[in-house]
């Protein structure tokens, strides 16, 4: 996540961009973000999943966190990450994993999970070696991405062996854009469409009684306002007991998030949900109108304190951090925020930090 900005790219660093980074001068970021027709557009959003999850198989080669299995999806970097890009990952995964776990937790896994703009991750399989499953695991992302992701998991065992242990009754249903067993389900969508991908879904057996988690991992900021709205709103609506989790960028308005913008957009990546991303009070206030509830944000720095401090300790350890106040700033600018809606009384509104 760090990443981000020092490269370029706010939360999936890439190379190249960032070096003279902070004293840049805003050049003609703008109307080249803007000049990129749509499929280009929608191209730079993908290159956003090899971002992220390049940066997370390095951070895991550290030995930030273990994950045997984002090696089966992505390269090794070229390159060594930054210690903040690093650190600023491990939170973001350690946060996000919290909430799911309490999620999980309130529930006793009798609850789905859908996870939104899903790229390369690998909760499902991880979640599956801590006998966490839920009754079913869906994720959705741009059919390109989720046929490349299909194609690894084909070509896999370590991948394909855990949907096939977890999968009971008929032979599981794949093509090029799709899988569906009865645990796993990945779907090619496109989630500014939210009745094609509500449809979607439910070919795959999609239950909108069960409780379930919808998870959005730096996914929002790059729709429009409007798209992000009739996505939530889609899916308040849809869900009597829910809970989301958003993970992206906040005090975007301030100098240092002016930056990270301008970095990506000569990149022609536009963050074209931005505006949402003023501060922890506008994020909460989306999720509140957009009929969600017991809404809450919290920016990455706090989150970072409110990890475990034994390991945050152990992780500190492994990589010399120059460049401190960086990583504060860094860490400033991105949160977790989470709402949910509870008729059942599972508790999820105490859900918390
Ligand atoms: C920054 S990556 C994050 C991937 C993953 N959530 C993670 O944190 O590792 C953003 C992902 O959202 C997906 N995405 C963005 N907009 C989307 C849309 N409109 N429809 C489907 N997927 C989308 C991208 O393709 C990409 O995989």
């Amino acid at each position: 996540m760090a990443a981000d900005f020092r490269r370029g790219l706010p939360n999936e660093g890439r190379r190249g961009a960032w070096p003279q980074g902070r004293r840049q001068r805003p050049g003609p970021a703008r109307s080249m973000a803007a000049a990129a027709g749509p499929d280009e557009a929608d191209e730079a959003v993908r290159g956003t999943c090899e971002d992220a999850s390049v940066c997370k198989r390095f951070a895991v080669s550290v030995g930030y966190w273990k994950d045997p299995y984002i090696q089966y999806f992505v390269r090794q970097a070229k390159e060594r990450k930054a210690p903040e890009i690093n650190r600023g990952y491990y939170a973001r995964v350690h946060g996000v994993s919290y909430l799911i776990k309490a999620f999980l937790e309130r529930t006793e896994c009798n609850c789905q999970i859908v996870n939104l703009g899903a790229g390369m991750d690998t909760l499902f399989w991880r979640l599956k070696d801590e006998n966490l499953l839920p009754r079913k695991y869906f994720e959705v992302d741009f059919p390109m991405i989720v046929a490349r992701k299909i194609h690894n998991i084909k070509s896999k065992p370590p991948l394909s062996k855990p949907i096939m242990e977890s999968h009971s009754g008929d032979s599981l249903l794949i093509d090029s854009h799709s899988l569906d067993s009865s645990r796993y389900s990945i779907v090619g969508a496109d989630l500014r469409f939210s009745s094609d991908l509500e449809e979607k879904l439910k070919k795959h057996s999609l239950d909108v009684h069960l409780p379930t988690l919808l998870v959005a991992e730096c996914v929002l900021v790059y729709m429009t306002p409007q798209q992000s709205a009739n996505l939530l709103k889609w899916a308040a609506n849809t869900f009597p007991v829910a809970m989301v989790i958003n993970y992206e960028q906040v005090n975007m308005r301030d100098r240092f998030g002016q930056i990270m913008i301008e970095n990506l957009q000569r990149r022609q990546c536009n963050l074209a949900g931005v505006e949402l991303c003023t501060s922890l009070q506008s994020q909460r206030e989306r999720l509140l109108e957009s009929g969600w509830e017991n809404a809450r944000a919290i920016d990455m720095m706090k989150v970072y304190s409110f990890l475990p401090q034994a390991d945050v300790k152990r992780i500190e350890a492994l990589e010399f951090l120059d460049e401190k106040e960086l990583f504060e700033q860094l860490m400033q600018h991105y949160c977790i925020c989470w709402a949910s809606k509870d008729s059942s009384n599972l508790g999820l509104a105490n859900i918390d930090f």
